[in-house]
């Protein structure tokens, strides 16, 4: 959408509501209300970080916007990162039936991935993403201007995003760096609207954006569980290490891919502190065993048969998934 047809739809709403975090308020809300013309706004600010992508937040925004008698035509803008965008996407798809909501990414994270492609969401009692819609922004509107102010660890943890569209579509993506990396943006945008626009409801080709999700999720929701949280794009990153392990023992990738990846996670991990050093693989597990892909109790994984050649819906015995486990654990020098 160009700027006009935006400062239009901005004009249009009857109302315009702001979600966005304490981080991000201060250094981009106004710039960016002033850029998309909008002279008026109801705004939500709340603490930032994945604990505050939960039901009372999602209470407060529809509370705002019942307060404000918001009808549909009203307006949603997420200006924040993925945790703003799923959030407020997840508020405004379920107000009244739904109401339209722009993203406004200002995470590398955000603009590659979490605001694209309609899927908004919730976590709920410990699990990841449990609660959601699949809904389609009005608009996404990316401008790497916002990420002049985003900390190192927020852009490497973006950057393992990056690197599984590497992975799975385009090997040109794993060049990507932290000294390159606007090069590239515009092209995993691309491929991540490409496959929601062939699969927008997850049935089947796009299950390959999980790659190294299913591990990088349950590794995720265990670390929020301890004192020294993982960043999602660095869980990932663990998750496809796992995952290209899971691919040279079943699927006979060659162990090469997965030796020049593990070169790279140390980069992408530099920022962390580590899991605690009593971390086991069984909580992990349990984790996994919630995993929304599973089919009859069963973990289901993407993995490469290639570079580029994904394959989704593998099913791998218990032992083999605590193996994968055990290796990224303890070669990554996580606990
Ligand atoms: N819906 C999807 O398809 C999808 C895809 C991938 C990830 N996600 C979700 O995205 C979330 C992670 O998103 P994220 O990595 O963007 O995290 P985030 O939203 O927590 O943002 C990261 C941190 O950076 C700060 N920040 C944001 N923009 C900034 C800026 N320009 N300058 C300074 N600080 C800034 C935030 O306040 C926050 O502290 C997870 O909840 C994940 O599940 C969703």
């Amino acid at each position: 959408m160009r700027l006009e047809e935006l400062h239009q739809k901005v004009a249009e709403a009857s109302q315009v509501f702001v979600l966005t975090d304490e981080n991000v308020a201060p250094l981009w809300l106004s710039e960016t209300l002033h850029w998309l013309g909008c002279k008026s706004s109801v705004d939500i600010v709340i603490a930032p970080g994945e604990q505050q992508k939960n039901l009372k937040n999602t209470q407060k925004i529809w509370r705002t916007l019942t307060q404000h008698q918001a009808d549909r035509s009203a307006l949603l803008i997420n200006l924040g990162g993925g945790v703003i965008t799923d959030l407020g996407g997840f508020a405004a798809s379920t107000y009244k039936r739904g109401i339209p909501f722009i993203n406004v990414p200002t995470t590398l994270l955000g603009m590659v991935d979490a605001a694209i492609g309609g899927k908004t969401g919730i976590d709920f009692d410990g699990f990841k993403n449990q609660l959601g819609t699949f809904a389609e922004p009005l608009d996404v509107v990316i401008s790497p201007i916002y990420l002049s102010t985003l900390p190192e660890r927020e852009l490497l943890s973006g950057l393992s995003e990056m690197m599984k569209y590497g992975f799975t579509h385009d090997p040109n993506l794993l060049k990507v760096n932290k000294d390159n990396y606007q090069d590239y943006i515009l092209r995993a945008g691309e491929i991540k609207r490409m496959v929601v626009k062939n699969d927008p409801f997850d049935e089947g080709s796009r299950k390959v954006l999980n790659f190294g999700h299913t591990f990088g999720h349950a590794i995720e929701s265990y670390s929020l569980t301890t004192k020294q949280p993982l960043l999602h794009g660095e869980a990932v990153a663990l998750g496809m290490g796992a995952a290209l392990w899971l691919s040279v023992k079943e699927r006979g990738l060659d162990v090469e891919v997965l030796q020049s990846y593990m070169k790279q996670l140390t980069v992408l991990l530099s920022g962390v502190d580590g899991l605690p050093a009593e971390t086991d693989v069984k909580p992990i597990l349990k984790y996994l065993s919630q995993d929304k892909k599973n089919k009859n109790g069963q973990t289901r994984f993407v993995l490469l048969d290639r570079v580029g050649s994904p394959v989704w819906d593998v099913e791998v015995k218990l032992a083999r998934i605590e193996e994968a486990l055990e290796y990224i654990l303890d070669k990554a020098s996580i606990r």
